[in-house]
């Protein structure tokens, strides 16, 4: 039996709303929702919070007093935890992946705001031993006399999706028909997994964002066995999930000028504020998805956050016009 926390905080903004975007819909031509958790809070915005609700439950329980994490440069899951922690009267510790850039923006400008304990590693070393470099530091921390709570890059294991199973629910009593299709970027698969271990929402569409489906299917269907054998997993249903090809783009975090010419589109359209390395990219799947005829319906765009992820790439939008 895995331990999954068996309390959950309050920290996020909920439940975020459900809107129709209508005047998206009129120009694709599809019946196109969003949920809202762009607006789960300032500092804690986006998907984040939700895992973390259960993985910092997890650690209070533990009596835990530093949170070590990891991601990229601009990692919106890096940024959140600190926010948490600090929230929380915790100490964030971050690995990030690259260099310390001479000027912070974005979420780093936050991170360094929030005063998180700095790490950095090459884009190898992230790759190939991020969570054995996340055990060192915790070592370092006891040493210290610190009590530290590793959270896995993304907050995606078992206790950190059951925040997104909780999130079905919560979309369920505000629309209790649910939807022929929702549509969810995937950046480390924890979000998709806990939507599939939820009610029935509606069919599941992973849109990834780097690699393919060969890297995020088991990641996926892990966290999924995880929870299922779990003993809060017992019994869970699941919901449709299939993880769409097609839309990553060059790599991580870098967005051809279609994806920006969606994110234009949507800002101008619904003033609906997108970013280019999850959510542009999502929502650029279920534009071109729509207009090739492939999906019809009612669509719900699951909107993950990630704005602070627009900073910083001014000199890319300014291409697009
Ligand atoms: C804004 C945003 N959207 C979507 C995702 C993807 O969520 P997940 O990592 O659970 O797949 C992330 C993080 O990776 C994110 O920061």
């Amino acid at each position: 039996v895995i331990l999954i926390g068996s309390r959950h905080l309050s920290l996020a903004r909920l439940p975020t709303p459900v809107q129709r975007c209508e005047r998206l819909s009129n120009v694709i031509g599809a019946e196109v929702f969003v949920k809202r958790d762009d607006l789960t809070g300032l500092g804690l915005s986006g998907n984040k919070v939700r895992k973390l609700e259960m993985l910092l439950a997890d650690a209070t329980s533990q009596g835990a007093d530093t949170i070590i994490t990891c991601g990229g440069i601009q990692s919106n899951h890096c940024r959140a935890t600190a926010v948490a922690a600090r929230m929380l009267g915790l100490r964030p510790v971050l690995l990030l992946r690259g260099v310390a850039p001479q000027v912070a923006d974005g979420n780093l400008l936050l991170n360094e705001l929030l005063g998180a304990e700095l790490h950095w590693c090459s884009a190898q070393a992230y790759r190939d031993e991020r969570d054995s470099l996340m055990m060192t530091l915790a070592a370092a921390e006891r040493t210290k006399g610190y009590v530290p709570y590793v959270i896995p890059e993304g907050g995606s294991n078992a206790c950190g999706s059951l925040g997104y199973r909780k999130a079905g629910e919560e979309l369920l009593t505000q629309v209790p028909e649910g939807f022929d299709r929702v549509v969810v970027a995937v950046g480390s698969g924890g979000t998709l997994a806990g939507l599939a271990l939820g009610p029935q929402i509606g069919s599941l569409s992973g849109v990834m964002v780097c690699d393919d489906a060969s890297v995020f299917q088991p990641r996926v269907q892990k966290i999924i066995d995880e929870v299922r054998n779990s003993e809060r997993g017992s019994g869970a249903a699941l919901c449709p999930w299939e993880l769409l090809e097609g839309y990553q783009g060059p790599g991580y975090g870098v967005a051809t000028p279609q994806i920006w010419a969606t994110i234009r589109l949507l800002a101008e359209t619904e003033g609906l504020i997108l970013d280019p390395v999850y959510t542009g990219k999502a929502m650029h799947a279920l534009v071109q998805e729509v207009r090739a005829g492939r999906w019809s319906g009612r669509i719900l765009f699951w909107h993950t956050g990630g704005a602070y992820g627009l900073f910083g790439r001014g000199a890319e939008l300014a291409q697009v016009r």
